[in-house]
């Protein structure tokens, strides 16, 4: 984030705490919860993961030429390689053979040989090789490549198109988000660990719960909230996509300082929501990747893929010690305390107790989003 932005930043920041208050949206939405009940909007959703760019993860999650890394979360098998020109791939992780999974979880090799017959393709996708050529007459090699889509490095995360033919399109707005992760050397960071949860509640729900500070110092009393300001947070959008910035308590210790030397950036996390269903957190020395999916065609069911990234690969107990800290309470926080409730509101809408809830004036990032679903799933 350039230091003029963070100057902006801190300045917004340090006036809602005097305030004690933050910008309000314009109104009060209200939001009807068939969206999160409906199988046809379900359906009506799927569209979402298969026509924009998704980010399936950071460039650490393939460190050098010839790892491999099988993503299954968006519905779609798909299998994301780093070719020996160093370049980013994506194919569809089935055999043009009979259908097989030609690899499994990660790894690092040469290429794929699918386990049913042996068929070996490169990791650029092209069929190499196969048991009995002559029993395969106009069944070229050429035509028989894994189905690739279209992919993408970009300022360290990577990107996919899930469906086959169609190009990787941004959103003009979409450049000065870039702008500002450029600054942040994500290409550097290494994971940690992944972890895929899934939950009983539909995706819109597991999203939700990351898009307001109004419940910090309620749900998350024991937890988070020692350390964050409470229903405080900064929020811009760039088209579909936007960003939540929440200060630290330590935030006004800047007071003691010039302005000029102020260095916002250990006070915050930065929520970035990459529409329809990323959510990256910033955290300067630690970024989380939440990938939340739709759990097959069941409205009611989520799946979250979570991988927590460190600036230097952990290389000793204690540094992996720390970072096992790291990722215990993200997923302490989520899991014990998020989730559950998002769970009980699902098993509420399920009941059909009420036909609407409402999003406050202080929860504007979570009425842009369901807006943005609205639209794009309407079209
Ligand atoms: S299904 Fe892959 S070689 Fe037969
Ligand atoms: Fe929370």
């Amino acid at each position: 984030m350039q230091k003029a932005e963070q100057l902006a930043l801190a300045d917004r920041l340090l006036d809602y705490i005097d305030r004690q208050t933050l910008q309000l949206g314009e109104s009060v939405y209200r939001q009807p919860v068939s969206e999160y009940t409906s199988p046809a909007q379900a359906l009506r959703e799927q569209q979402l993961f298969r026509q924009r760019p998704l980010c399936v993860g950071m460039s650490g999650d393939l460190p050098a030429p010839g790892h491999y890394l099988t993503h299954d979360a968006s519905g779609l098998p798909l299998l994301l390689t780093r070719h020996t020109d160093g370049r980013f791939r994506a194919f569809l992780n089935v055999c043009r053979h009979r259908g097989a999974r030609v690899a499994e979880a990660a790894g690092e090799g040469r290429g794929f040989v699918c386990p049913y017959h042996a068929w070996r393709y490169g990791l650029d996708g092209r069929l190499v090789s196969r048991p009995e050529e002559q029993a395969f007459p106009d069944c070229s090699r050429e035509e028989h490549s894994l189905t690739a889509l279209a992919a993408d490095e970009r300022h360290g995360l990577l990107w996919v198109n899930p469906t086959p033919g169609a190009p990787l399109d941004f959103a003009p707005e979409f450049a000065a988000l870039e702008a500002e992760f450029a600054h942040y050397a994500l290409d550097s960071f290494t994971p940690f660990a992944t972890r895929e949860l899934r939950r009983q509640m539909n995706w819109k729900l597991a999203l939700d719960t990351f898009l307001e500070s109004y419940h910090f110092c309620v749900l998350h009393k024991d937890s988070i909230c020692a350390i964050f300001h409470h229903n405080l947070a900064t929020f811009d959008t760039y088209g579909e996509h936007f960003r939540l910035v929440s200060p630290r308590r330590s935030i006004s210790s800047l007071r003691e300082q010039p302005r000029e030397q102020w260095n916002l950036l250990p006070h915050l996390v930065v929520i970035y929501v990459l529409f329809p269903n990323t959510v990256l957190v910033w955290q300067g020395a630690q970024v989380e990747i939440w990938q939340i999916f739709p759990d097959g065609d069941d409205p009611a069911r989520s799946v979250l893929r979570l991988t927590l990234y460190a600036p230097n690969p952990p290389d000793s107990d204690k540094a992996r010690a720390h970072w096992q800290r790291n990722l215990d309470l993200v997923l302490h926080v989520v899991e014990n305390e998020d989730f559950p409730v998002g769970e009980g509101i699902q098993r509420s809408f399920s009941s059909g107790a009420q036909s609407h809830i409402v999003f406050g004036q202080n929860e504007a990032a979570l009425a842009h989003f369901h807006a943005a679903i609205t639209r794009a799933t309407a079209a």
